[in-house]
C-alpha cells in the first residue's frame, strides 16, 4: 500500500524534532486511529533512521525484547530482540501501546530506559549492551478507558518526558487529512466526518459503545472513490459495526445515519 505523508496539524513533528535533539523520549497518547503511528513513521523517515516496532499485548514476554537462546547443530546462539537491537544500532525503537504489558516486561525495558541506557543480557552471557548515543524511543498508550489497557506505572511513565497529546482533529483538518488517502466527494466526506463526531460525542457519554476514527472516515471515502453511495458506505462503514451491541445500538446510529444521508 503507498504512503501517505503525515499531515502535521498540530506541530507534533517539531515536538519530535526537539525531543531527538536532546535525547528526551517521547510517549503520546491518544485514542486509536488518531495518527500515532503514522507521525512516527513519518519522523522515522524524514530523518531517515530505521524503526524497530513493537506491539504490547498480554502476550508480550521478556524474550521479545531481549532476545531468546536458540540451538541449531549443536551449537547454542542468541537471537537479539528488538530493544536489545535498537540499542545496539542507535536507531528508533518505537514501543506500541506500552500499556498493555505485563509488569515484569515493563520492569525490564525500565533497566534500558533509565539513565544508565543499558541492559544485562541475563538470559545469555550476561553482556551488558549499552545504547548507542542517538537511541531514540517513542512509545504509545491510549487512554484508559480503551479496553485492555492498564495504568503505565508511574516510573516507566517518567522515562518518557515529553508527552503529546493526539485527539480527533477539527472538522476541516479531518477533511484535509482524508483528501490526502481519496480522491473526490469532498462534501460527502465532510457529511461522513460530522456523523463521526456525533457518534464521538456519543461514545464520549457512554451513549454508544464504539467511537468511529480516522480509519473509518478514510474508509468511507475510499469506498466513494470505487462508487457506493453515500448512504450505502455509511451504513458498512459506520453503521453496521454496532449491529455487535444489539438492536437497539444499531438502530440509534441507523437513524442518525437516515436523517444525515437520507432512506
Ligand atoms: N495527520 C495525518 N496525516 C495523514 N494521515 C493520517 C493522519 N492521521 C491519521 N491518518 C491516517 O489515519 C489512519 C490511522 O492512523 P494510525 O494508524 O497512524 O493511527 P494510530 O493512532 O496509530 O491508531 P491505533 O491507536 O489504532 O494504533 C491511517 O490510515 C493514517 O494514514
Ligand atoms: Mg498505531
Amino acid at each position: 500500500m503507498q504512503e501517505v505523508a503525515y499531515l502535521d496539524w498540530n506541530n507534533s513533528m517539531e515536538i519530535l524534532n526537539k525531543a531527538y535533539e536532546t535525547s528526551l523520549f517521547v510517549l503520546i497518547i491518544g485514542p486509536k486511529g488518531t495518527g500515532k503511528t503514522s507521525l512516527v513513521r513519518d519522523f522515522a523517515k524524514n530523518k531517515n533512521i530505521d524503526l524497530e516496532s513493537i506491539n504490547f499485548s498480554l502476550r508480550t514476554r521478556e524474550s521479545h525484547l531481549i532476545g531468546t537462546k536458540t540451538l541449531s547443530n549443536g551449537t547454542v546462539s542468541f537471537d537479539e530482540g528488538l530493544l536489545t537491537k535498537s540499542m545496539r544500532e542507535g536507531n528508533i525503537l518505537y514501543l506500541d501501546e506500552i500499556n498493555s504489558a505485563e509488569a515484569d516486561v515493563l520492569l525490564r525495558l525500565d533497566e534500558a530506559l533509565d539513565d544508565r541506557r543499558q541492559i544485562a543480557l541475563k538470559e545469555s552471557t550476561g553482556e551488558v549492551v549499552r545504547a548507542k548515543d542517538n537511541w531514540f524511543v517513542v512509545a504509545t498508550i491510549n487512554p484508559l478507558t480503551h479496553s485492555g489497557t492498564k495504568e503505565l506505572p508511574p516510573q516507566v511513565l517518567s522515562r518518557f518526558p515529553v508527552r503529546i497529546r493526539l485527539e480527533y482533529p477539527p472538522e476541516n483538518i479531518e477533511l484535509e487529512i482524508v483528501k490526502k488517502h481519496v480522491s473526490g466527494h469532498e462534501s460527502e466526506i465532510m457529511q461522513a466526518i460530522k456523523l463521526a463526531n456525533t457518534l464521538r460525542q456519543a461514545a464520549a457519554v457512554e451513549e454508544l459503545f464504539y467511537s468511529p476514527s480516522l480509519r473509518e472516515t478514510i474508509a468511507f471515502g475510499k469506498l466513494l472513490d470505487k462508487g457506493m453511495s453515500a448512504k450505502e458506505a455509511a451504513v458498512f462503514v459506520f453503521g453496521n459495526v454496532y449491529t455487535q451491541w444489539g438492536n437497539i445500538e444499531y438502530q440509534k446510529v441507523s437513524d442518525i445515519i437516515t436523517s444525515m444521508f437520507g432512506s
